[in-house]
């Protein structure tokens, strides 16, 4: 690139703290080879200005006069103080790699050389991009609600004993399941170079989310008498997801498999709630749910389409958890009746029995999704299905 040449008009600022900030700016933004045509109407400058370039290394090339005015040509010889990057891109032209120059500072900017290197590990646009990614955080941005105000607590009725106990225990179990859904992302947050700064931000309204139905299911809870069992079945599940360290398992495990289930289990909750406030409270969660997956599904599927051997770190992580959660425990038989006494509407034997029915046709439900939602991210249909059945009975 060739040398600029850069005009520096300083008037009447004398010499001075002003003057030399100014000045000092100048060469720092200037290119080495450049030069600054510093503009003063004092004409004794030279000697300062030549003592300045000797002390900071750079070089005075002259002194010209031209009515009234007095012009310095200075030039820039000490090294480059910023990294112009070639690729400056908006996201339709984004590198497949982050540089690991940027540091915190967006995509876009100019870095100053011999600013820390952050080194962070999800700094490749395969591992975490979505094509989807801005409108999702479009769509999360109008859809925020207000776990206080936006569901009327008050009209929430009081049921039958045994109704009240699985709503509070139905509560208790999607509040750790939400909690997991918050730390997971959390953990991988820091680590996302902000090169791909729509990624973090997603992340962020989805962790937001998930605080908001961690608050929710938590207030349901407690109109129904408080929080109930958390159980080692459900623990364990979850914690095959909370431990997990690579952000592809990780995100597939939570977004598809877990969160995909969810949707249809907190469509289940909905459709047999007796009341609007929970029924609401319900809707608004699945619909964060949705944009969720939908990141989710975006995110794999791309990585997929890019390397197909990717799909070997999905079989190792669905099939090693499902074998240590078979050695461990099964259903959470707490939950599975806690459901069927809600969509039964009571414990007599007659009411358990229509709930039994109605969670046997969910988990199938849950199942067939699951499977429809693997095919879209590009897995083939026999694999799809076993996947699918291999997902934890714990549902996230
Ligand atoms: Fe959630
Ligand atoms: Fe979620």
């Amino acid at each position: 690139m060739s040398a600029s040449t850069h005009s520096l008009v300083l008037g009447d600022i004398p010499l001075g703290k002003l003057f030399f900030m100014r000045l000092d700016n100048a060469f720092a933004l200037s290119r080495t080879e450049d030069m600054i045509a510093l503009v003063s109407v004092y004409g004794d400058l030279e000697a300062e200005l030549r003592s300045y370039c000797s002390f900071k290394g750079e070089g005075f090339v002259e002194k010209r006069t031209s009515k009234g005015c007095f012009t310095y040509i200075l030039q820039k010889r000490s090294d480059t103080n910023f990294i112009h990057l070639l690729s400056q891109g908006e996201s339709c032209t984004l590198d497949a790699l982050a540089p690991d120059t940027l540091g915190l500072s967006a995509r876009g900017s100019i870095q100053e050389l011999g600013s820390p290197r952050y080194n962070f590990t999800l700094n490749s646009k395969d591992e975490i991009w979505s094509k989807n990614i801005t409108k999702l955080h479009e769509d999360s941005k109008n859809a925020q609600w207000n776990a206080t105000y936006d569901i009327a607590w008050n009209e929430i009725p009081t049921y039958n004993d045994a109704l009240e106990k699985s709503i509070a225990r139905i509560m208790t179990y999607l509040v750790e399941n939400e909690f997991c859904a918050l730390y997971v992302p959390t953990k991988f947050l820091s680590h996302i170079s902000p090169y791909y700064y729509e990624v973090p931000l997603l992340l962020s309204s989805i962790i937001g989310d998930e605080a908001r139905h961690i608050e929710a299911f938590s207030k349901r809870a407690f109109a129904s008498g408080g929080l109930q069992y958390s159980t080692r079945t459900t623990q364990q599940s979850l914690y095959t997801l909370f431990q997990e360290k690579n952000y592809f398992k990780s995100s597939f495990l939570l977004h598809i498999m877990g969160e995909g289930t969810f949707i249809d289990l907190l469509h289940f909750l909905e459709t047999h709630a007796k009341d609007e406030p929970t029924k609401k409270l319900l809707c608004l969660a699945r619909r964060d749910e949705m944009r969720h997956v939908a990141y989710g599904m975006s995110n794999i599927k791309n990585a997929l389409a890019r390397n197909p051997h990717k799909i070997e770190l999905i079989k190792d992580v669905v099939f090693k958890r499902k074998q240590y959660l078979d050695e461990l425990s099964g259903e959470s038989n707490l939950l599975l009746e806690s459901l069927c006494v809600f969509a039964g509407g009571g414990d007599s034997v007659r009411e358990i029995k229509i709930g039994f029915e109605k969670l046997e046709v969910l988990k199938l439900k849950m199942q067939k999704n699951r499977t429809k939602r693997l095919m879209e991210c590009g897995i083939a249909e026999e694999l799809a299905d076993d996947l699918s059945k291999a997902h934890t009975p714990n549902f996230m």
